[in-house]
């Protein structure tokens, strides 16, 4: 389906936005993906069939556009760290042209809404030809992409009509959660215990998502800082960092404030002499993931006048409420699933400045739900 046959049929129930409406729709697109790729007996990991053996695989090439990208870098973290595989990523529209050597035993990974978007059609060609198996994680199942490729791992996300992906976005990160989760066993990297621990976390998701949409009053009160500026920098470190570059996406996208996103850690190597009361500093901070550092680059930004936002947990709250002028308290997940929940307030964060900026937040203008051409 296209967002223009899609947005006749469907109606906003009551949204402002089909943007607003699919922000409320991660829990259940989650819940619903994770539904089709967990047995709801043994609650263990159940994909379909692969068409190459997992444990002897020697690469991954994930490719993909937009936020697509931001949901394969994430996978990139889990794949490297759980299931001990080497991977390669790239956007594809350079992808495409680099020509990278191709191992045997090699493994593309696609991600894409839509199945149609023209630069990671012609990476799934290009692949294809040069002998990787050809897995495809897809929204819309029965697209080109799905057509083509070896493989469909379907999320469960339903239409997305708003032009800025949110909800596809979360439940290609369960997706590729799962699939981590399904190799590192057949890699003999997990035993039972673990397994059912980082399934669990996957499982409990759609109600801290359900929590997160409870915190719209206080990351409005972040948007207004946010929208009186003219550029907004997003921090994030280890598998945060791709959430850090998908809320400057969604913020660019939707409300065309100027925004980057940094590894925390490169902050001393550049974009520090950005740094004055005018660029607020958002930063994606779960106590878990790599908090002392984050919190020392933080440290750094505040102590040259930049304005601390900060989604976090209580545990971080409590280290940085001296230098953070906002903070969004998220329930405490584990590190593993850290990336989908942080997710969730960052995109709802470009929205409600979105709102604030009067931008048409639906259709932005310049941008295609789906970009068929190259
Ligand atoms: C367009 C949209 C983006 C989307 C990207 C990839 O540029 O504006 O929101 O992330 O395409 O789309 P896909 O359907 O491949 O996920």
């Amino acid at each position: 389906q296209t967002a223009s046959l899609t947005t006749g049929q469907i109606g906003k129930d009551g949204y402002r936005h089909f943007m607003e409406k699919e922000l409320h729709e991660h829990p259940v697109a989650i819940g619903q993906t994770l539904q089709r790729i967990i047995d709801p007996v043994t609650r263990r990991i159940a994909l379909p069939d692969m068409p190459f053996d997992a444990s002897t695989l020697s690469r991954a090439t994930i490719t993909a556009c937009g936020s697509a990208f931001y949901a394969g870098m994430v996978g990139r973290y889990w794949l490297e760290e759980l299931a001990r595989l080497p991977v390669d990523i790239d956007v594809a529209s350079e992808l495409r042209y680099r020509n990278p050597p191709q191992p045997d035993k090699g493994l593309a990974l696609l991600i894409s809404q839509s199945g149609e978007t023209a630069d990671t059609l012609g990476v799934l060609r290009e692949l294809k030809t040069a002998g990787q198996s050809i897995v495809s994680i897809l929204n819309v199942e029965h697209s080109t992409m799905g057509r083509e490729s070896d493989l469909v791992l379907g999320m469960v996300a339903g239409p997305e009509i708003s032009v800025a992906s949110t909800k596809a976005f979360t439940a290609q990160l369960a997706v590729l959660a799962a699939l981590t989760i399904d190799f590192a066993r057949q890699r003999n990297l997990l035993d039972e215990k673990r397994e059912r621990e980082l399934t669990d976390n996957l499982l409990d998701l759609p109600s801290h998502a359900m929590e997160v949409l409870g915190l719209f009053d206080q990351i409005r009160t972040m948007a207004r800082v946010i929208a009186q500026a003219r550029d907004v920098l997003y921090l994030g470190r280890g598998i945060c960092m791709p959430v850090a570059q998908e809320g400057a996406l969604k913020l660019k996208e939707i409300s065309y404030i100027h925004a980057e996103a940094y590894a925390a850690g490169e902050l001393k190597h550049g974009p520090i002499s950005l740094i004055d009361p005018s660029v607020p500093v958002v930063a994606i901070a779960p106590s878990t993931i790599l908090f002392d550092k984050t919190l020392s680059n933080l440290q750094e930004a505040r102590a040259r006048g930049g304005r601390i936002l900060v989604f976090t947990d209580e545990k971080g709250a409590e280290r940085l409420k001296d230098i953070a002028e906002h903070m969004v308290i998220l329930p405490d997940v584990s590190a593993f699933v850290a990336p989908i929940l942080y997710t969730i307030p960052v995109q709802i964060l470009a929205y409600e400045v979105a709102l604030l900026k009067g931008t048409d937040v639906d259709q932005p203008r310049n941008l295609a739900k789906s970009v068929t051409v190259e």
